[in-house]
């Protein structure tokens, strides 16, 4: 699925951002553990401040082990809760009860004081179209969530999702956008499909990821596709188009075919887990 970028839209899901949040406790906020911090938007500190924040670096299966370390220790260092997931087949799913308890412990002691017990934590889930809200409130919540569905003669309301007695959960996702404009955050956000191929051609792209394989994974191309690696980005491709025999006209290269395949390759994770940028370059 993919996104297209409205003005509309994102006056529209910055409105009711702005209004949700202002019921809620903690703000749970999904990254892209590929790229932590492209998928995020710089507005969520500010939406966000005097909320308990959670941060989740969430398809943490396709991005490298030591580099999900590194950003949880970056995210924690900068205050927030921090955890690592995959959505999809329910990694770290688990701890995340426990997690939201910790993060909450001040406004759940604020409540204690005032005599104010057991009123539930609410939660939002927020994030940049396509990181994973849905897939991760399907798997936190479980049959909870779809027992929430409409019910007919029934006004649409805000719904909550009761995940236990202590936690409540809004079932409509916030929608951020990326800071797309900034060049280097758009091609992050190309690398990894978030943005609409349109933007970029498909061939111009595939070259963009084979630069950055080169320079940062060497050896990865040369070993997944049977081919020899060249510092010329174009020279690789070619090689990937003869190595995966894609032609045109029984002999000529189909170099867009070629691009198609790597980049797909690369998105599923089937090149193997690859992280796109690195805690160091941050302060
Ligand atoms: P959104 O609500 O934030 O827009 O995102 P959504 O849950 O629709 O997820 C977008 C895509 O990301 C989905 O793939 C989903 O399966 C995938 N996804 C979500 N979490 C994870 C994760 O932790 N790991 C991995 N590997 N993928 C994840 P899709 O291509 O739209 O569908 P499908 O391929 O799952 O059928």
């Amino acid at each position: 699925m993919h996104f297209q970028w409205y003005p509309g839209h994102m006056t529209k899901a910055k409105r009711m951002m702005q209004e949700n949040i202002k019921l809620i406790d903690l703000v749970i906020e999904l990254v892209d553990a590929r790229i932590p911090m492209s998928s995020r938007n710089p507005d969520i500190d500010e939406l966000g401040k005097n909320k308990a924040r959670l941060i989740l670096l969430n398809k943490a299966d396709l991005a490298e082990d030591k580099w999900n370390d590194a950003w949880a220790e970056y995210f924690k260092s900068k205050g927030f809760s921090v955890v690592k997931v995959n959505s999809k087949k329910g990694g770290g799913i688990k701890s995340i009860q426990g997690v939201i308890q910790e993060a909450c412990k001040e406004k759940i002691e604020r409540d204690r004081k005032r005599g104010i017990l057991n009123r539930p934590i609410r939660a939002m889930v927020v994030g940049i179209p396509n990181v994973g809200k849905s897939t991760f409130i399907n798997a936190l919540a479980g049959k909870a969530a779809a027992k929430t569905g409409n019910k007919p003669g029934v006004t649409k309301g805000k719904q909550w999702i009761r995940l236990n007695k202590n936690v409540e959960l809004l079932d409509t996702p916030g929608i951020l956008w990326p800071k797309f404009e900034d060049q280097t955050v758009g091609l992050r956000l190309a690398f990894i499909g978030s943005i609409k191929d349109e933007v970029l051609q498909t061939e111009e792209l595939s070259l963009e990821v084979i630069q950055f394989l080169l320079q940062n994974y060497e050896g990865l191309l040369a070993k997944h596709y049977e081919m020899e690696e060249d510092k010329d980005a174009v020279i690789c491709l070619q090689r990937i188009a003869e190595s995966r025999h894609c032609l045109v006209r029984g002999n000529e290269l189909d170099l867009e075919k070629a691009a198609k395949i790597l980049v797909d390759d690369f998105r599923n994770g089937r090149l193997g887990k690859i992280t796109l940028e690195f805690p160091q370059d941050y302060n």
